[in-house]
This record gives structure tokens, C-alpha cells and sequence, in this order.
């Protein structure tokens, strides 16, 4: 169908479901009547999905009027990995978290099996390989779940693809782009130690907690030996929930620890980690849009100002310049009129972005840091004082008033 044909069902702030077909794709987030979000702004919509609006009888989806413009049908952008691809990691994925639940029941001892680690080795190849090809394409992390354990296998999944790009993106030589894809891949194994009971539990007391944040080091014991598995994969399935203000796991570092400790490419994919994870939500949670998940991300560099950083600035940049517009359709997440704060305490808007480099756009300054209001703004670019860069960006909320997002469960 052509866009435009649907554009002519949109109005009144609604839109009907029996003129939506598989693969449609809207300028904005669309809810159900009380409020729900049912799919993303940019994100194609499903067979399951319009199955399950019919069969649930719901017959409009809203979007919301307070937005500027109407909710348009957008032209398709094209998937940076195949359909095939992606099925068939998701289907190793899956075969791989049984073998590893099978193994940890009967014999514990045994590590992953060499056919399996063979498999996933060939398997991120063919990913590196078809991504490197499709350099211009999107890829949606948003997933139809069936079930918990099917979302620990699209969790992972995800990471991998992620992991795989971000290695090419970033230049990482063959064997440290295949460790990222495959380390993807087997990040979370020590949830295979985890009865399902706790795993799916949506509410965790603390001891229920710390068995979940064991899977870091139950998964690496059950790797440590295995001489087919690159060091950084090894890494990765111990520290990629390590992070630099203390609050990580398993060790706590702190952020010197965790800068001279946790190897560069494994903070990477503690980052994309983090960003699957607010962008996949559980079955019943609320997620976050791709672009909303990076602004989270920007601010948990710092998380208390000037005192303790989550996450290292330079890896939240190399994270934001491999995968920034794959992850966000093509497209910057913060845009010239965002309010940001930037690390030296200043405060300003962004005038003009900087396409490699988000973190360092032109921003007119407003208010120095001690919050004094500036006679005259003056315009910095921070690409320029690269050491400068923005380090909270500030949400608008309804109301007017501008927020520091946060979000800290997940994390
Ligand atoms: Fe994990
Ligand atoms: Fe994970």
C-alpha cells in the first residue's frame, strides 16, 4: 500500500485498525484508548500484533494531539540485517540457552559444548558480514514476546546483532569484532543456574537478587576454562554489569577499577546491554523509545554531578557514533532546541548538532555554572573543547517544566 493511501484513514487523532497492514510504520507512538503504548513511533507493525488488536477488539489507535503534526505512515527504511539472519539468531539463541540450562542440570562441571561455540562463531561472522554490506539500514531492538524465557533469548539476541555492528563500526580487529558478537551472545548464560521461579518473578526480595546478579560469576565459572573462548568473551560474562560509580556488580568497583580493570570492549557492551534492556521491556513493563533510552544513557554518564560516573564519557561517545543512527532510524537523538547541561556545569540549548559526534554539537550558553543567568549568551562548540561535552539532557515534560530523566531499575 502506498503511504499516502493510509495517511487518508489518519484523523481525529486516530487510527483505524483494519486499514493497517504488516510492515506499516507511523511518524509517532500510537496508544490504545487507556493510554498503552502499543507501538513505537518508526517501529513496523506485525502480523501478531494486528491479530491481537482484532481478537482484543480494539478497533482505533490514538496518538497524541498535544504533539505537533499529525501521525503519518512513513515509508519503510531497510533492516540492516535480514529477516533470515535474525531468525536464524534467534533460533541459535534459543537452541544455545536450552543446551546451557540442560548442561548446568545433568553436569554442571561440563562448560558450553565446541559445536555450539563453532556455531555461534560462524553465525556472528555471517552477521558482521551482511551488516558490513547493509552500511545505511536501521535495526529495531522492539520485539513480540511470547514468554519470559523468550525474552531472555531476544535479549540476547539483540545484543549480539548490536555487539557485532558496534565492533565493525568501530574499526576492532576480526577477532575482537567476533568476540563482541559471540561475548553478545553469551553474556547473560549464568541465567541458565537461575530456577525460572526467581527469573520470571516480576517483584525480588533482596537474596532473591543477589542469586539473579550471581549469574555474572556463576556464568564465568562455567566458561573460565574453556580454551576455545576468546579472553574478552570470558570478560564479558563476568563485568558487563560493572559499572564506575560502585554500583555495579559483581565486584563494585570504583571508577578507577572499572577504567583500568574492565576492558574497554566489555564497557561497550555493558552499554549496549543497558540499551537493549530499557528498549526490550519484560512482558507487561513499559519500554522506552530508542532515542528516549540514549538520552537515559547520556545521563547516567554523570550520575550525581561531578562526583561519580556510570559510565565512562569517551565509551558512551565510540557506544553513540557506532550505533547512534542505526538504533534511532537514521536520525540524531538530540535534536537543536534540546536543553542540555554540559560537563562543565554550564546550561544552554543546542543550536546545531554535530552528525559523528552528538555529544559535542554547538550549544548557546544560558546560564554558567553557578546558575547565574547569562546577559549575553554565548554560542561554544564543543567539538572544539572535545573534552567538553553534553552531559545531561533535559526532558520537557507537559507541564513545561524541564527534567533530568532517570530511570535506575534495569540498570
Ligand atoms: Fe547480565
Ligand atoms: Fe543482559
Amino acid at each position: 500500500m502506498n503511504p499516502s493511501d493510509n495517511n487518508d484513514k489518519i484523523k481525529d487523532n486516530l487510527i483505524e485498525v483494519k486499514v493497517v497492514n504488516p510492515g506499516h510504520r507511523f511518524s509517532m507512538d500510537l496508544f490504545d484508548s487507556e493510554g498503552n503504548l502499543i507501538l513505537q513511533a518508526h517501529t513496523p507493525i506485525s502480523q501478531g500484533v494486528i491479530n491481537h488488536l482484532k481478537s482484543s477488539g480494539i478497533q482505533y489507535l490514538y496518538f497524541d494531539p498535544s504533539k505537533k503534526g499529525a501521525a503519518e505512515s512513513v515509508p519503510a527504511q531497510k533492516n540492516i540485517l535480514s529477516d533470515e539472519l535474525r531468525n536464524e539468531t534467534y533460533l541459535h539463541t534459543k537452541n544455545l540457552f536450552e543446551e546451557i540450562r540442560n548442561t548446568f542440570a545433568s553436569s554442571p562441571g561440563d562448560s558450553i559444548s565446541r559445536g555450539t561455540i563453532d556455531k555461534s562463531r560462524t553465525l556472528v561472522d555471517k552477521i558482521i558480514s551482511d551488516t558490513e554490506k547493509n552500511g545505511d539500514g536501521v535495526f529495531d531492538v522492539v520485539a513480540k514476546l511470547k514468554d519470559m524465557d523468550d525474552y531472555y533469548y531476544q535479549h540476547s539476541m539483540n545484543v549480539a546483532i548490536l555487539a557485532s555492528i558496534l565492533g565493525s563500526r568501530l574499526d576492532f580487529k576480526s577477532d575482537i569484532k567476533s568476540a563482541m558478537g559471540v561475548g553478545g551472545l553469551f553474556h547473560d548464560i549464568g541465567y541458565s543456574s537461575v530456577s525460572k521461579d526467581i527469573l520470571h518473578k516480576a517483584q525480588l526480595n533482596d537474596s532473591e537478587f543477589d542469586i539473579i546478579k550471581s549469574h555474572t560469576h556463576v556464568g564465568y565459572k562455567f566458561v573460565e576454562k574453556n580454551p576455545r573462548l576468546h579472553e574478552i568473551e570470558k570478560r564479558i560474562i563476568l563485568l558487563h554489569h560493572e559499572r564506575g560509580d560502585g554500583e555495579g556488580y559483581p565486584y563494585g568497583f570504583d571508577l578507577d577499577m572499572y577504567q583500568n580493570n574492565v576492558p574497554r570492549e566489555v564497557r561497550l557492551l555493558g552499554l549496549i546491554d543497558v540499551f537493549v534492556i530499557h528498549t526490550m521491556p519484560k512482558p507487561g513493563e513499559a519500554g522506552v523509545t530508542p532515542g528516549g533510552a540514549m538520552r537515559l544513557m547520556v545521563n547516567m554518564i554523570q550520575a550525581q554531578y561531578k562526583t561519580k560516573y556510570s559510565f565512562i564519557p569517551a565509551d558512551v561517545r565510540d557506544f553513540l557514533r557506532a550505533l547512534g543512527f542505526i538504533i534511532n532510524k537514521g536520525e540524531s537523538f538530540l535534536k537543536p532546541g534540546d536543553l542540555v547541561r554540559i560537563s562543565t556545569g554550564e546550561i544552554g540549548i543546542i543550536e546545531e548538532m554535530n552528525r559523528l559526534y552528538p555529544l559535542n554539537p554547538k550549544v548557546r550558553i544560558l546560564k554558567n555554572s553557578r546558575m547565574e543567568t547569562l546577559k549575553r549568551p554565548i554560542v561554544l562548540d564543543l567539538i572544539k573543547t572535545y573534552n567538553e561535552y553534553v552531559s545531561n539532557v533535559y526532558d520537557r515534560n507537559p507541564d513545561g517544566k524541564y527534567t533530568i530523566s532517570s530511570r535506575n531499575n534495569a540498570t
